[in-house]
């Protein structure tokens, strides 16, 4: 059993250290052995990207060793606020937070402080003004990956003398990756001087259900004819959204251009069969990655505020090559 101590708090890098050394705690009584107690607070089970990222969490802490208290949140903040109310009582080593939204975290994450548990964040991000309450995040860059569908649209529409007109399927309305998708999507299209129009711009949620639903009141409000492009914020919300567009009659990929974001088989099978034009990778499987970073943290060394995952882009010369190289 060791008892932590909370070394400090700062903008930067933060440490965490432990009174003694020589493996993790197991203040929780319920554990065993050297591994640490890691409470999990995952977002839900919303889309493939999200069902591979917790199986990548959960692989990666027993192969090393780790006891993983995983909590689905079912994409309700509420969940994950009382998950890691539990894990503090339950005083494990460390809490992982993947955070529905970016806002409402304050009290929580100062709880966790003040029990000198540090908090890791996963996957999606806080506000700026929380950030001295959380020790590191490993994720991806939300606003590169935005910025990464904006640089292909600009360069695909830049002859387009008419405008461009667009459609946006954002994904849960104040999480950080439907913030950050968006903003560095149209930061391009500004930057590059696209003459373009946003027609509509609503969240699915990052659900197939909710994308087909909110496509079909597009096309209900405004048709689709004269419509260039949809960017869908991930595969689940641009997969319902090609349901809703061949119901009406259209050809995605053709009549209307169509960005997903993450990559998952099924968004590339939809490249593949010319449904899908450009594809921005999400990758969530950063189990391991996170493993090394939750360990530097307990152990009290110096880790870096962000790390980013690795992604790439892919066009429709690609999909066919790497449709056998997708992992979820
Ligand atoms: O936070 C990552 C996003 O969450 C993925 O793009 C999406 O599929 C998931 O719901």
């Amino acid at each position: 059993m060791f008892k932590k101590a909370l070394a400090g708090i700062g903008a930067g890098a933060l440490l965490f250290g432990l009174t003694a050394c020589g493996g993790g705690g197991d203040d929780s009584g319920d554990g065993g052995g050297d591994g640490l107690v890691i409470g999990f607070a995952q977002v839900g089970a919303e889309s493939a990207w999200r069902t591979a990222n917790s199986a990548s969490i959960q692989a990666a802490a027993e192969a090393a060793g780790h006891e993983l208290k995983f909590v689905d949140a079912q994409q309700e903040q509420e969940k994950q606020i009382a998950a890691v109310r539990d894990f503090i009582t339950q005083q494990v080593d460390a809490i992982v937070l993947a955070p529905v939204v970016e806002t409402g975290w304050t009290d929580v994450l100062q709880e966790a402080a003040d029990a000198e548990i540090p908090v890791i964040l996963a996957d999606r991000g806080v506000e700026a003004a929380d950030e001295d309450l959380y020790v590191t995040r490993l994720g991806s860059d939300f606003a590169e990956e935005g910025r990464k569908a904006g640089a292909w649209a600009a360069e695909t529409f830049a002859d387009d003398a008419d405008g461009t007109k667009i459609l946006e399927l954002q994904g849960t309305t104040g999480s950080a990756p439907a913030n950050d998708r968006k903003s560095g999507f149209f930061e391009v299209l500004d930057a590059e001087g696209l003459n373009y129009e946003i027609v509509d711009s609503q969240s699915g949620n990052f659900t197939a259900e909710e994308g087909k639903a909110v496509m079909e009141t597009f096309i209900t409000t405004h048709g689709l004819d004269g419509i260039d492009l949809l960017y869908a914020h991930n595969d689940e919300m641009g997969l319902g959204a090609i349901q809703a567009i061949e119901e009406a009659g259209k050809v995605p990929g053709q009549d209307i251009q169509i960005i997903i974001v993450d990559g998952s088989k099924a968004g590339f099978q939809a490249g593949v069969d010319g449904k899908v034009n450009y594809i921005v990778e999400c990758n969530p499987a950063f189990g391991d990655q996170l493993m090394d970073v939750v360990e530097s943290v307990v152990n009290g060394d110096e880790v870096e505020k962000f790390t980013p995952v690795e992604e790439g882009v892919f066009d429709a010369t690609q999909f066919e090559a790497e449709l056998p190289n997708r992992q979820f």
